[in-house]
């Protein structure tokens, strides 16, 4: 599968995956601000959209999903269990979607939300805000259907996959590289841990520094209700 990482500013990470023979595409995580942008990429790359996956329901920025999929005909894909409406495809463990003969699989990762899902490829494991590369560690428990505890238990699921997978992360300062599974296990500290108390330590310091999500009030409830709202403060 191949994979380009759209996002020029910001924290965010979108990324396009397609397959080279059949140039069928999908959008991961996808923010509702670069919608045109992305779009423009997908056509001159000659790439049809086959779907847009959301890796959670994001309280952070408002999602890109719901608007392209009404706007283009794709499917909106999300792990069975979110409460985001607006989805047209709910995925499971069992799921298998395809571009051309490239396969995309589904696995649950609740914690930072009870909706958390990987997407995996043949070369890319999709971690939204379940992990980020290195020192990031992984993304906050606090927010509405964090669980420090279900986090913790969903990390040890990344132990089956194969350590030459690239994760591709959900956030990123800007500047930071993505690596394989086997350097973020020499390199992130959260994967490094053995005690939950070291975990739930690391989240509590981690969020007293995150403070206030600015763009909850506006992002989440758009993403709920899959709705864009008449204002949006930063646009
Ligand atoms: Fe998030």
């Amino acid at each position: 599968m191949q994979m380009r990482q759209l996002n020029e500013t910001g924290w965010a990470k979108t990324y396009l995956i397609y397959d080279d023979d059949s140039q069928k595409s999908a959008l991961i995580d996808p923010v509702f601000d670069h919608v045109e942008s992305y779009l423009g990429i997908i056509n001159e790359m000659g790439l049809t959209l086959q779907m847009c996956i959301a890796t959670h329901t994001h309280a952070d920025h408002i999602t890109g999903c719901f608007t392209i999929a009404n706007q283009t005909g794709c499917d909106y894909v999300m792990w069975h269990s979110t409460p985001s409406l607006g989805v047209t495809k709910y995925v499971d463990a069992e799921t298998k979607l395809y571009l051309g003969d490239e396969e995309i699989g589904f696995c649950h990762v609740p914690g930072h939300t009870e909706d958390s899902m990987l997407v995996i490829t043949s070369k890319q494991v999709f971690t939204g805000d379940f992990l980020f590369t290195g020192q990031g560690g992984v993304g906050r428990d606090d927010l509405p259907s964090g669980r420090v505890r279900d986090h913790w238990d969903s990390l040890q699921v990344m132990q089956k996959f194969s350590k030459n997978l690239l994760v591709c992360t959900g956030h990123e300062a800007p500047g930071v590289e993505m690596q394989s599974l086997e350097w973020n296990y020499q390199n992130n500290p959260v994967l490094q841990m053995t005690d939950f108390e070291d975990y739930q330590r690391w989240q509590n310091d981690t969020t007293a520094q995150l403070g206030y999500v600015s763009k909850i009030k506006v992002a989440l409830p758009a993403n709920l209700f899959g709705e864009i709202p008449d204002e949006i403060p930063w646009l």
